[in-house]
């Protein structure tokens, strides 16, 4: 496995790869891999030859007052998991190569942003399709993988890579959960063993959302009204979110259907955790 980071390395290496017909699969990350991680790795690894994974703790996507600082991070540990895992190159670019003095092209997906986590997190999405085609200019892949968990920034990728005619083959992964259901995700790690067993209630949540609807229930407001009674009985106060939204648009629905997506974010201890579910 290959350890690169400097920029032009990695374009050159994805430049030799596509010269000699190799189809690179990628994998965008900002490291402290878990098992969510790992899935997504080894299904780029079933559908490419040469497969990238790439670590960089994006700074533009994280708000002044959010967790940029003491995002978990773990290099060493990084490396050898996705050694285990098959990756042939791991891109580890640094803050000044990305965003040098004088960096100042943004990329907005303008409708898709305002939704959901946009709302409570503003330009988080900006900074986030920013480094992604950064990514995507220097890696080169022929198909990228991104968890459903982040089902705004998929929606987000997938509407760039068409409004930009990027030809990339976005794939959408499903949610990887830890053993009591909840969501893996790298901020799981700033919880104890408790705040975790508390977590766990919004898949619950989000099931019997689901079970509601799949009963007859259509008003979004009496399914997510259900959604919100279980969260707070759980001792979940701080409720950034619960939603149905539309699958394409994010547009919040008031009427649900079939397909539609609910969608929840909260803070525990002051974490903030996101999932979904699909009606
Ligand atoms: O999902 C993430 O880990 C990040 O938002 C991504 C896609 C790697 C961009 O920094």
């Amino acid at each position: 496995m290959k350890v690169v980071n400097s920029i032009k390395e990695m374009q050159n290496l994805a430049n030799e790869a596509k010269k000699a017909g190799k189809k690179i699969s990628f994998v965008p990350t900002m490291g402290a891999l878990h098992k969510g991680h790992l899935e997504l790795i080894s299904e780029g690894r079933k559908r490419g030859d040469l497969l990238v994974v790439s670590i960089f703790v994006n700074p533009t996507q994280f708000g002044p007052n959010e967790d940029f600082n003491r995002y978990p991070r773990d290099i060493e540990g990084d490396l050898k998991k996705a050694r285990e895992t098959g990756v042939d190159v791991v891109f580890t670019p640094t803050i000044e190569e990305m965003y040098p003095e004088g960096f100042q092209t943004y990329v907005e997906v303008s409708k898709l942003q305002n939704h959901l986590c946009g709302i409570f997190r503003h330009g988080h999405f900006r900074g986030v399709a920013t480094v992604v085609l950064k990514l995507f200019n220097i890696v080169k892949p022929d198909v990228a993988i991104f968890g459903e968990k982040d089902y705004q920034q998929l929606k987000i990728i997938q509407r760039m890579v068409k409004d930009l005619n990027l030809e990339i083959e976005i794939v959408g992964f499903p949610v990887v959960r830890e053993e009591g259901g909840l969501a893996c995700s790298s901020r799981n790690s700033y919880l104890s063993h408790e705040d975790k067993e508390c977590a766990s209630t919004i898949y619950r949540a989000l099931q019997e959302m689901k079970i509601e609807f799949e009963r007859g229930q259509l008003s979004a407001r009496e399914i997510t009204e259900k959604g919100k009674r279980i969260l707070k009985r759980a001792g979940i106060e701080e409720i950034d979110y619960i939603e149905v939204c539309d699958p394409e648009t994010l547009e919040s629905k008031q009427r649900a259907t079939k397909g539609d997506i609910v969608a929840v974010a909260v803070r525990i201890k002051g974490v903030r955790l996101i999932d979904n579910i699909k009606l």
